[in-house]
């Protein structure tokens, strides 16, 4: 794990492996470090800025060796893009450039110039944050299980020590402690939902979070199958029939607030593998549905932040946690479920599981005094189609509860849209014989899957996060190495932060 720190020295006096620098498109007119490094280093700096080796261009860097000539061993420059464009998100990006120069360098010690990175906008606090999470989430790798690994691929940056003026020093400080959490709940998220679904059985995902609730001292329940029957959720029970690996679905609460009320509701889809069950999925890729459980790996890595956090703000994180199998026990096509709510539901699909466990996590998640909702589930496919894979689709049956998501989301640095939900959506999942059936076919079918949800909401402000496309990065970027994304972590947390500022409601 990578620690992220306040320099103690000069930041042209300590010796380390590297020191980043951040370049504008003013380059060395800015003034600054690089008029000052380009004299100890004997023109060189100006002389690889003429040559547009070191570049302002956003997503490069160039990493220059020092001789001996200051006591860091490299430098490494790193294009921010034009100054007064430039935000939280751009600091998120340019450490993790930084960093994986320094990665491919095998440089573990590395220095950073807290002015040269600065965004006009953005506050001292805000920018240790955003150092943090660029750090801690640029350098995340799943170990994976192969037997031999490369050195390369083992070698990690150990230490980021970042040099600022004092006046900033303790704004800055508290920043890293909250970024600091922040990324290592999303890495948390991240390993989970890279695991394989023989590693991570619904059993083990609940031992998890059962971990996260332990070394917080969240209060925390599991429920198994007996417990399940005896409050009637007959829509998860259905999902869960054809698996010889036992459901399990816990319940954390962390009471941030003297008293229990305003609670906000976590709930995160926790397939652990999706076959499709007897509507099997075809096999091309169908290994990637050990992603899906993304949804609860969010949920559960958002808990492991605001443990470390303690925001004042009452948080329940439900996770139906349940792998969807075909079987002679499985359910079918044409089964008629008693979900906990009343409610009865007609399946069409038995690949159309996620909103059935949703459903009933739900529902327990009011009767436990959820005041506020929000879910979070690789819930469609037609997602994919409609927004790509940077953008996380959502539903609202709450104007101001979906502002206040937005503006958390826009802190956080990720990308959310809304979708509509009007009415006339519910006669595609109108069944002749239940309440509501499962599928309401390929039209709009991520907005007929929230309409589903919205049915067994009802009256409690909620929005719903589809992340079947966020969820994994395929091409891997700074900030987010190939496979799982951790995303909706930042912001889930960036939402229990505001509502501790200014309240759920309004
Ligand atoms: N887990 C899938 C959705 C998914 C697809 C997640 C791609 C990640 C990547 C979900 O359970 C599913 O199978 N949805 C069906 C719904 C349909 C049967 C109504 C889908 O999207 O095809
Ligand atoms: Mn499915
Ligand atoms: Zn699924």
């Amino acid at each position: 794990m990578m620690r992220v720190e306040v320099l103690n020295g000069k930041l042209l006096e300590v010796p380390a492996d590297g020191l980043i620098v951040a370049v504008s498109e003013a380059g060395l007119d800015e003034g600054g470090l690089l008029p000052e490094l380009d004299e100890l280093l004997a023109g060189a700096v100006e002389a690889e800025w003429r040559a547009e080796r070191i570049t302002c261009k956003r997503g490069h860097a160039f990493a220059l060796h020092t001789m001996g000539r200051i006591p860091s061993r490299y430098v490494i420059f790193v294009g921010i893009g034009e100054r007064a464009k430039y935000d939280a998100q751009g600091v998120r990006e340019a450490v993790a450039e930084g960093l994986a120069v320094a990665r491919q360098y095998r440089l573990s010690d590395v220095l950073l110039c807290y002015d040269a990175l600065k965004a006009p906008e953005v506050t001292p606090e805000t920018m240790g944050q955003a150092i943090a999470e660029g750090a801690i989430l640029g350098q995340y790798r799943f170990d994976g299980y192969r037997s031999k690994r490369e050195a390369d691929e083992a070698f990690r940056v150990s230490r980021l020590s970042v040099a600022m003026p004092p006046e900033v020093r303790q704004a800055v400080e508290t920043g890293f402690t909250i970024g600091t959490a922040t990324a290592e709940g999303v890495n948390l998220a991240r390993t989970l939902t890279n695991t394989p679904a023989n590693k991570l059985t619904p059993e083990v995902l609940a031992q998890e979070a059962v971990g996260v609730a332990r070394r917080h001292r969240f209060e925390v329940e599991v429920l198994e199958r007996a417990d399940m029957e005896r409050l009637g959720m007959g829509a998860l029970l259905a999902v869960a029939q054809g698996s010889a690996n036992a459901p399990r679905l816990v319940v954390m609460k962390y009471q941030g607030r003297e008293t229990w009320d305003d609670v906000i509701a976590f709930v995160g889809k926790g397939i652990t593998f999706d076959t499709g069950g007897i509507s099997l999925k075809p096999a091309q890729n169908m290994e990637s549905m050990i992603m899906d459980m993304g949804g609860a790996a969010a949920v559960i890595g958002a808990m492991e932040a605001i443990g470390r956090l303690r925001p004042k703000a009452n948080i329940l994180a439900v996770t139906p946690l349940v792998e969807n199998m075909p079987d002679g026990r499985a359910y079918r096509p044409g089964d008629v479920l008693h979900s906990m709510s009343g409610k009865t539901i007609e399946v069409i699909s038995t690949d159309a599981e996620g909103r059935l466990i949703l459903a009933d996590a739900i529902t327990y998640a009011k009767r436990l005094g959820a005041s506020f909702i929000v879910d979070l589930a690789t819930l469609t496919g037609a997602v994919l189609v409609a927004l790509g894979t940077q953008t996380t689709g959502a539903m609202t049956n709450d104007a101001a509860w979906w502002a206040k998501l937005e503006r958390a989301a826009a802190r956080a640095g990720e990308r959310v849209w809304l979708l509509p939900s009007f009415d006339v959506y519910l006669e595609q999942i109108k069944s002749p014989v239940a309440d509501l059936k499962n599928s309401g076919g390929r039209n709009a079918g991520t907005i007929t899957a929230g309409m589903f949800l919205k049915a067994f909401v009802e009256e409690t402000p909620w929005v719903h996060l589809d992340i079947a496309g966020t969820a994994w990065e395929e091409k891997g970027t700074a900030l987010t190495p190939k496979g799982a994304s951790g995303v909706m972590v930042r912001t889930l947390v960036e939402l229990a932060r505001l509502v501790a500022e200014e309240g759920a409601a309004s």
